[in-house]
């Protein structure tokens, strides 16, 4: 049995039809709607490299069923740039160098947004590192990830 559900994906609605209820949110992104930008690390809760928005809060797609999302809005990291602009926390990201590889960088970056917008993040670092723990980083890029996310929360 299929079902059909209306969300809205970076702005833009769109239908999904659905002949797997088990489809996460992460497969859905990246198999289906062509939206790579979001990544698979551990595919079960605990890197934090699939992490987007969704109604404003982060989650981990790779844990959230697209079955449940009618009506949701959700934000990926294709979503943060606008009119050619990156976003104040991908700037920060850049300026703070805080990435390595970059492979959680999206996942970070989608993290620190949803940190900020909960205003859980102020100026304290250690609260900061508190905030993104969910986040892995195996390049141990934290410093630099902290950094920009006080940059960004300024
Ligand atoms: Fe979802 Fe690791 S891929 S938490």
């Amino acid at each position: 049995m299929s079902i059909s559900i209306t969300l809205t994906l970076n702005g833009v609605a769109r239908e999904i039809v659905l002949d797997d209820t088990r489809v996460t949110l992460l497969d859905l992104l990246r198999e289906r709607l062509a939206l790579p930008g979001t990544k698979k690390g551990c595919d079960r809760g605990q890197c934090g490299a699939c992490t987007v928005l969704v109604n404003g809060r982060r989650v981990n797609s790779c844990l959230t069923l697209v079955a449940t999302l009618d009506g949701a809005e959700i934000t990926t990291v294709e979503g943060l740039a606008e009119g050619g602009e990156l976003h104040p926390v991908q700037s920060a990201f850049i300026e703070n160098d805080g990435f390595q590889c970059g492979y959680c960088t999206p996942g970070q970056i989608m993290s620190a947004v949803g940190l900020i917008a909960e205003g859980h993040a102020g100026e304290d670092l250690e609260r900061i590192r508190e905030g993104m723990s969910g986040n892995l980083c195996r390049c141990a890029a934290y410093h630099g990830i902290t950094l920009a996310v006080r940059e960004a929360t300024r």
